[in-house]
């Protein structure tokens, strides 16, 4: 019998500022989805935050995009959405922007990851969760986990792997979707995906369609025709036995490369890999972050989660985002610190330059 894992997350308000989810909403959280877990809706759950982002991980029989799955999602965040204003949380109710519910929690603000399989013998999967950042975000360090033998042995090294991976790859703007395939479409994949804004690593899959990793692609912006904040993505990795091996997964992540997102989802900076202790943007309301929790999923339940960033063997990489934090901020509001003027018409700049627009002379 098949499972499957719904990562779905919003963010319904926060403490101090865009910063962290305050334990209240996080029990509120908890409550609904022990609700649905008693009703049958889902086998199991955990609730966690990674900054101002409220993730509800879930594993259940009804597959994607299952309206009962979805619409317990929705209570949830709108329960939380209630309590935030209640407590008068900053930004209560961001990413709920639609108020009627239509089955399905796409288009409506909260992101969504989702992948359905045949349980193996033991199944590792791990939940990634970013704040202050965009899917595009992905692209990089899922483009090595997959198809770069330098940070994946398993391709040279594993028969089972050799062969490599098929990615699906969406334009946010349009849609858009296609499959190319690793290593026959390596250079197709890169001339894509190096463009983080437009082109999204979405799934992640064997030659044979065994699916292997899935991303969240949702733009709150294109949903909403506003700056409502970075999209603080999700994604989850299977492992093992024929997948990337889990430090083949975390080695995607160990060079802190660059992200757009950080300060009022502006600008360009490091992507900092820390335990769930760490995951709350601070310094310029970052730097973005990512955590990586391991799960074993056994007959369907969620055994876990092991925090994996949360070793000093990622020391190196977050005293590199440091490094590059302090080396960005001096540019302040300069490029390429400060995102192009293309990607900053979905922020507040915009309104700004409106009031200058008739005081330009041609001289020309
Ligand atoms: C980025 C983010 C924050 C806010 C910033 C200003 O995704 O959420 O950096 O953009 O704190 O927030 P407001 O406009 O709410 O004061
Ligand atoms: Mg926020
Ligand atoms: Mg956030």
């Amino acid at each position: 019998m098949k499972v499957t894992i719904s990562v779905i997350k919003a963010d319904v308000g926060s403490l101090a500022g865009h910063h962290i989810v305050p334990k209240p909403l996080l029990d509120t959280a908890k409550e609904n989805l022990k609700r649905g877990k008693e009703e049958g809706i889902i086998k199991d759950f955990f609730v966690t935050n990674c900054g101002d982002d409220l993730e509800l991980v879930m594993s259940h029989r009804k597959g994607k995009n299952s309206s009962e799955v979805h619409s317990l999602a929705w209570e949830a965040f709108n329960k939380c959405k209630q309590k935030a204003q209640e407590m008068h949380l900053y930004a209560a109710g961001q990413d709920i922007l639609k108020e009627a519910f239509s089955g399905n929690v796409r288009g409506m603000g909260p992101g969504v990851a989702e992948l359905e399989f045949e349980e193996r013998k033991s199944e590792p999967v791990v939940v990634l969760m970013a704040d202050k950042t965009e899917p595009g975000a992905f692209n990089l360090p899922l483009f090595r986990i997959f198809s770069d033998p330098f940070c994946t042995a398993g391709l040279v090294i594993d028969p089972k792997m050799h062969e490599g991976f098929n990615f699906k790859i969406t334009d946010v703007y349009t849609g858009d979707m296609l499959q190319l395939s690793s290593p026959e479409e390596m250079y197709d994949i890169l001339a894509l995906i190096g463009t983080t804004g437009k082109y999204v690593i979405k799934e992640v899959s064997k030659k044979d369609g065994t699916v292997a990793a899935s991303v969240s692609t949702d733009k709150v912006n294109l949903i909403a025709g506003k700056y409502v904040g970075k999209d603080d993505p999700v994604a989850i990795v299977r492992a093992q036995h024929g997948l990337p091996a889990i430090g083949e997964i975390l080695e995607g992540f160990s060079f802190p490369h660059l992200v757009a997102g950080w300060m009022r989802g502006s600008h360009i900076g490091p992507l900092m890999p820390v335990g769930l202790k760490d995951a709350k943007c601070t310094r310029f309301d970052g730097p973005p972050r990512i955590v990586a929790l391991g799960f074993q999923v056994s007959n369907g339940l969620l055994i876990g989660p092991a925090d994996l960033f949360d070793d000093p063997a990622f020391n190196n990489a977050r005293d590199m985002a440091n490094f590059v934090s302090d080396y960005l901020r001096k540019h302040g509001p300069f490029m390429p610190h400060r995102l192009s003027a293309h990607e900053m018409e979905y922020t507040t700049l915009p309104q700004v330059l409106k009031k200058l627009k008739d005081r330009f002379i041609n001289e020309k």
